[in-house]
Formats: structure tokens, C-alpha cells, sequence
């Protein structure tokens, strides 16, 4: 079972040639208003790779919070843990350009009173995959971690948006998913500075006793665990949008996992989930369930070990 603690969005979609720079206005014609944050759409990820998924987050009594709760039930997620508070739901401006590449803010609205509570502990145990992103408050993500470790279940962070994880949470932490930016950010809060990402990801995972998987984009991603080193690609494709590519990876990751992959299964998996993730535009909408995934998994080399 796979547990999702997190933020769930409104995402407003903003096609445009470019992105705009600070200070500038770009125009663009139509936007798109779809159900997203990272939470939720590593939720649904899981949940159309076919795993047994709940999702505990907040919401505000509003369109965009039933929508996205609408959504959820749609990719059979069960969204019981997720709680109708006075903020508004969450909301996100993503500007897409014309090569798909993003550029995102969000108000965290209804995000910001997520708290440990929501989850229930007999929704914790061995048999539980819990999967944290960083767009909640972190002090209950933290809490949450350190109930379902001590209650036997697997814990994986994406550290998306990177923030800081303090050190007594690495120990608590099976898996941490990160994108470039992400393992940079997080291996300068060691004194690892100026390495490329994968030399950022081996000089991390030294000081840490935590697996790591960090995501590469088109050149796919890297899993460091405790035994072993892999490496997958990543399909090629025209990208349209790649918001939620690493939501779709992480999700697919997750529930592999869960269903009792190995790490290269898993990953091998999560890289075919991330990349067809981009053949759409906005993050929920976009993301890839088990057959279209299992349907291009020949297409891409399975893992190497390094
Ligand atoms: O990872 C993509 C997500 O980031 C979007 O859906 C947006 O809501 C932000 O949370």
C-alpha cells in the first residue's frame, strides 16, 4: 500500500513560445486549468501503475479542491485522508514553452496546514510505502517519516522543491529522488560543491546511509543504493510538457517498488512513466498508467550496473 503525504493543486497551464524573464510579460493565446501538485500527482501515478494508494493532504472547500479530489478518485486513489480546511487549495501558474520545458510558482494555500495528523497510525506499517515530497510543511513531514519508520514501512522523500533535510532524517529515509538541481542542492548542504550530478549523487551518498535515484531528464537517471549502482536512459521523445515527468517517475518508482520490484525493475519502470509523462500538456492529465507503460518498457534498455 502506498501512502502519499502531500500537496494537491490547482494547476493554471500557460502555453507560451518563451518563458518569461524577470520583468518581462510574454503573451500566450488559451490556459489550461487542471488538477496537479506533486502529492497528488505522485498519488495518481501510483495509483494508474495499478498500486493500492491513499493520499492524505488539504484541500479548501472549493472548485479546485473537489476537482482534484475528483481526479484522485478517478485514478482509484483513495483520498479519505484528505481534509477540507478554511484555506484555499493550493494553486500553480506554469508557464510552458514551446519546447515543454517549465517554469513554476506556487501558493501553497490549503498546503500549509497539511500536518501528520491526517495520517492515522494504523495506516502505517510494514507493508506501507510512504512517499514525501516538499511542498507541505517540512516539520510534518518529519514527524510523519519518524512514525512510519519506527512502524516498520519504507519512506521515500522526493526532495522537490529542495529544501533542507536535517541529519537526523537521513537515517529515517529509504530512498531520496531528486532531480539535478536537487542533488546539487542537496549535496552542498555537505560541502559537495561544483560536481556534475552524478559525482554530486557519489560524494552524497557517502555521507549518507540513504539510497539515492536522481533523475537526469532526457539522459534518464542513476540509483545509488547500498549494494549496487544502476543506470537507465530515458525513451526518446518530442516532449510537449514535462510538468509532473518526475511526479509520474516517482510514483511509478514507488509503486513498483511496492508490488515488490527490484531496484532496476523499478527504475527501469519509473524512467518509461517519466518520459511519456511529456507527451501532453498539464501534470494530472499527462500521466502515463500501466499499460502505456508496460506497452514502450521494450523500447528502453533495461538498467546497467556501474
Ligand atoms: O511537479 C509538478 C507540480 O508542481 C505541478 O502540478 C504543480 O502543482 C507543482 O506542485
Amino acid at each position: 500500500m502506498i501512502l502519499v503525504f502531500g500537496s494537491i493543486n490547482a494547476d493554471l497551464v500557460f502555453p507560451v513560445e518563451t518563458l518569461p524573464k524577470p520583468g518581462e510579460t510574454v503573451l500566450g493565446a488559451d490556459y489550461l486549468t487542471v488538477p496537479g501538485g506533486k502529492g497528488a500527482n505522485q498519488a495518481v501515478a501510483a495509483g494508474r501503475f495499478g498500486a493500492p494508494t491513499r493520499m492524505a493532504g488539504m484541500v479548501g472547500d472549493d472548485d479546485f479542491g473537489r476537482a482534484a479530489v475528483a481526479e484522485l478518485h478517478a485514478a482509484k486513489v483513495d483520498a479519505a485522508l484528505v481534509a477540507t480546511g478554511g484555506a484555499p487549495t493550493g494553486c500553480a501558474a506554469i508557464c510552458v514553452d514551446a519546447n515543454g520545458e517549465n517554469q513554476i510558482a506556487v501558493a501553497g494555500g490549503a498546503n500549509r496546514t497539511v500536518h501528520a495528523g491526517l495520517v492515522p497510525d494504523d495506516a502505517l506499517g510494514p507493508d506501507t510505502t510512504v512517499l514525501l515530497q516538499m511542498e507541505v510543511p517540512l516539520e510534518e513531514n518529519w514527524r510523519l517519516a519518524d512514525r512510519a519508520k519506527a512502524a516498520g514501512a519504507r519512506v521515500i522523500l522526493n526532495n522537490a522543491p529542495a529544501a533542507h533535510i536535517p541529519d537526523d532524517i537521513w537515517p529515517v529515509l529509504d530512498y531520496v529522488i531528486c532531480n539535478e538541481l536537487e542533488i546539487a542542492a542537496a549535496a552542498e548542504r555537505f560541502g559537495i560543491t561544483g560536481r556534475d550530478p552524478e559525482d554530486a549523487a557519489d560524494a552524497l551518498r557517502a555521507k549518507v546511509p540513504t539510497a539515492l535515484v536522481v533523475t537526469l531528464g532526457s539522459d534518464g537517471a542513476l540509483a545509488l543504493a547500498h549494494e549496487a549502482k544502476w543506470r537507465v536512459g530515458a525513451l526518446k521523445i518530442d516532449p510537449v510538457d514535462t510538468t509532473a515527468a518526475g511526479d509520474s517517475f516517482v510514483g511509478a518508482f514507488a509503486a513498483g517498488l511496492d508490488e515488490g520490484q527490484d531496484l532496476p525493475d523499478a527504475l527501469h519502470h519509473a524512467s518509461v512513466a517519466g518520459a511519456l509523462t511529456c507527451l501532453a500538456a498539464g501534470a494530472m492529465p499527462s500521466i502515463a498508467d500501466r499499460a502505456a507503460i508496460d506497452a514502450r518498457l521494450g523500447e528502453l534498455s533495461p538498467p546497467r550496473p556501474q
